[in-house]
């Protein structure tokens, strides 16, 4: 965000009152921050608010003399390298789709050659509205980025999509957009988590996987320009700004979810801790041990996942792979082997014995091995540096330079 130079269009919903917060979180960020409001977006939230601050003049009509003479409307659009319109109205939606220009706002999205975000916030039958998801598809269609909405409580009673993104999560769009790209063009499919495979109605065979290298790796794939799907076992971590993310429970949905995505994917990156066997027969009610044969013991039949990994890397047209291997023992020569038998392009082992390194942790401490037998050794850093690094190679891999 450092030297940024944004423009924020402030229109007339509820949630104007949370853009005093966006401004600071971008002013934090290192970014100038101008405002500019509609008319209907001075009744949520008062002008000298947005100028206290952002700590410059805000812009409220377009035919302010004093307003006109301090920063003129094109002069502004011209100043901006990002404009966000948050919140962005359906009114105010479908006036950038057709290129209406009657309030600050909107004239100066049109005037500006800098790319535009917008954070939607509506009831959720205006979002619905054929009307609505037309002008948003037009606008995507030109280039314009889409933050939110989310869904919960609406401010007008009901339930449902659109509440506007948080201040903090349209900050880390507004932070995709403009800067480098070098992986702009390429589908990157991301595994994440772990998978839980049912026994019965309310147990499941589970692993300690945090989804935290995923999501990194997800994540840090979108900030440098990449169209990323990331396919998700149950995990609470938020998703990745610019991400879209599918949620599996079991290994076989992530098989379905991974082959779905498989033909436009470029990269591949099978993050995930896959449970390698699955209840023969999982129970559908509550398995009672006073129905048990013994009440001591109780044996599970269990039968072998696919291996999602194995299977892409067999696919004619795949894409570049990367696998991962989490070992407690004899790492490299166990990695080496995987690598062979899986046939990736690319093996990422952690020694999850080691302090600092694998399951839930921040850091990792990783080894890349690839084909040739070649080992690449890194100390433990934060995953989300592992992960620029992973794509570093990853970019080289494609003919890029990350
Ligand atoms: O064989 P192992 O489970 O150690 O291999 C780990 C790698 O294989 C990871 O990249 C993981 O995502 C992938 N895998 C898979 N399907 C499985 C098991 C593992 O895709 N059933």
């Amino acid at each position: 965000m450092e030297q940024r130079r944004i423009v924020l269009g402030v229109t007339g919903g509820i949630a104007a009152y949370k853009t005093p917060e966006l401004v600071r979180t971008l002013r934090r960020g290192g970014a100038a921050v101008r405002c500019a409001m509609t008319p209907a977006a001075g009744e949520f939230v008062a002008p000298l608010v947005l100028q206290t601050v952002s700590g410059e003049p805000v812009r409220t009509g377009l035919f302010d003399r004093v307003e006109e003479g301090a920063i003129d409307h094109v002069a502004l659009a011209d100043w901006a390298d990002l404009l966000i319109v948050a919140p962005a109205t359906a009114n105010t939606l479908a006036k950038l789709a057709h290129g209406l220009a009657d309030d600050v706002v909107s004239t100066v999205a049109l005037a500006t050659q800098a790319p535009l975000l917008v954070a939607p916030a509506m009831n959720v039958n205006m979002w619905r509205h054929p009307a609505t998801q037309s002008n948003l598809a037009t606008l995507r269609q030109r280039g314009v980025r889409v933050v939110g909405p989310e869904t919960g409580a609406l401010a007008c009673g009901w339930e449902g999509e659109g509440r506007m993104a948080e201040p903090a999560a349209i900050a880390a769009a507004a932070a995709l957009v403009g800067g480098p790209r070098p992986l702009a063009g390429e589908v990157v499919l991301v595994t994440a988590g772990g998978t839980r495979e049912p026994v019965d109605a309310v147990r499941f065979l589970g692993n300690r996987s945090s989804g935290k290298m995923g999501f990194a790796v997800a994540g840090e794939a979108a900030r440098r320009g990449a169209e990323v799907v990331l396919v998700a076992g149950p995990s609470a971590l938020p998703t990745p700004a610019g991400v879209r993310r599918l949620d599996v429970e079991t290994a076989q949905e992530m098989r379905e979810a991974v082959l779905g995505e498989l033909p436009r994917a470029t990269i591949a990156v099978m993050a995930a801790a896959v449970a390698d066997f699955r209840a023969a027969r999982p129970e559908i009610r509550k398995i009672r041990k006073e129905d048990l044969p013994s009440e001591e013991t109780l044996t599970l039949e269990l039968v072998r996942n696919p291996d999602i990994l194995a299977e892409i890397c067999r696919h004619e047209r795949r894409p570049v792979v990367v696998g991962f291997a989490a070992e407690s023992q004899d790492l490299v020569e166990t990695a080496r082997r995987k690598l062979a038998r899986k046939g990736c392009d690319l093996l990422v082992a952690n020694d999850i014995a080691r302090e600092g390194s694998g399951f839930d942790s921040d850091t990792n401490a990783v080894v890349f091995v690839w084909p040739g037998g070649e080992v690449e050794e890194l100390p433990s850093l934060p995953k989300t540096e592992v992960a620029a690094l992973l794509l570093d190679r990853v970019a080289k891999l494609r003919g890029g330079d990350g």
